[in-house]
């Protein structure tokens, strides 16, 4: 049995593209014959609507869960065949202060996962833009982090609170939390700017070569997924962008992306692809038809640490980018 691989899809910059990313490239990942789960551990609900899943139906959303009123595998929305969707509530925006005092807090969401053996390959949780106990709740559960970044000039800022909040939590909660890398999205490939700003973290991520940093082997995805604006538009249609537009560079970029993550998270390649590609315009649901998920085993119960919550507010340093 395969242990299910979780993502965190993390910048607590908001509108730098963490949902697009979890919708199209977990739609794509799914396409690919690879069970997919998203989670929207976000109170906007941006994820859970970008699926057309309305945010209280059904009832059962993160909060429940998060509450201790419900499973996740009760709250889940199957999508497709190989992809499902966990939805948020705004509801989600009272658990940082209704959890206050639970002890284990930043450990719930990790311990559903290790407990429930979901049916899935990969989880992709989608973060929202801060730091706390949401965020918390998922780097105690992801395996790895993966950051989008947009490439202009205040991209770096706040990298460096967000990498020393990710190596507490790998040294107090979660050994196992790695960062696996960086996404650049609305990339505009002719603007020195975007050049620049790429060569910054590129130069930041080799410096950290060898460093028993949890980034000393995070990578840039090669591809960039480029700024279009059918990807602006497909969530108001509640569509990933394989059922917008097929053949927009938004489908092809997060379509090249998938193979790129595929192979980063050792998920096998041989997998049955399904036609998300282009020449077939009208095909209602390419993912609907991959094939069916794989089960998975239990993930390792990470030890719980009550101080973490507090120690991720009040020990991150101030951020060194540069
Ligand atoms: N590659 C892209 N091209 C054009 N618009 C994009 C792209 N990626 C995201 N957007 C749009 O930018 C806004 C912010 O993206 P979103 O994924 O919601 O960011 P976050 O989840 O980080 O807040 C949304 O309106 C989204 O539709
Ligand atoms: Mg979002």
């Amino acid at each position: 049995m395969r242990a299910v691989k979780v993502f965190a899809i993390l910048n607590q910059k908001g509108g730098v593209g963490k949902t697009t990313t979890v919708a199209n490239l977990g739609a794509a990942v799914a396409a690919r014959g690879h069970s997919t789960c998203l989670i929207d551990l976000d109170p906007q609900s941006h994820l859970t609507l970008h699926f057309g899943v309305e945010p209280n139906t059904p009832e059962i959303g993160v909060y429940d869960v998060l509450s201790g009123e419900a499973s996740l595998a009760s709250a889940t929305v199957q999508i497709t065949d190989n992809l499902a969707v966990i939805g948020s509530t705004i509801d989600l925006a009272a658990a940082e202060i209704e959890l206050a005092g639970t002890v284990g807090r930043e450990q719930i969401l990790a311990d559903h996962l290790a407990e429930e053996n979901l049916p899935y390959e990969f989880v992709l949780i989608d973060c929202p833009p801060s730091l706390g106990l949401l965020t918390l709740n998922a780097l105690a559960a992801a395996d790895e982090v993966i950051i989008p970044l947009q490439a202009h000039f205040l991209a770096l800022q706040g990298l460096g609170k967000l990498l020393e909040t990710v190596s507490l939590v790998q040294r107090r909660i979660n050994p196992k939390l790695r960062v696996g890398g960086v996404i650049f999205c609305m990339y505009e490939s002719q603007t020195r700017l975007a050049s620049e700003v790429t060569a910054d973290v590129e130069a930041f991520l080799e410096s950290a070569r060898g460093s028993d940093t949890p980034w000393a082997n995070a990578k840039i995805f090669p591809t960039r997924i480029r700024r279009n604006v059918k990807l602006a538009e497909c969530p108001s249609h509640g569509q990933t962008i394989f059922d917008y537009d097929r053949n927009c560079n938004g489908a092809e970029d997060y379509l090249a992306l998938a193979e790129q993550f595929i192979a980063l998270a050792g998920g096998s390649l041989q997998s049955k692809p399904t036609q998300v590609a282009p020449e077939t315009p009208d095909k209602p649901d390419a993912s609907a038809q991959a094939i069916p998920p794989e089960p998975t085993s239990d993930e390792t119960v990470v030890a719980a640490n009550e101080e973490t919550v507090a120690a991720a507010n009040d020990e991150n340093p101030p951020p060194s980018e540069s």
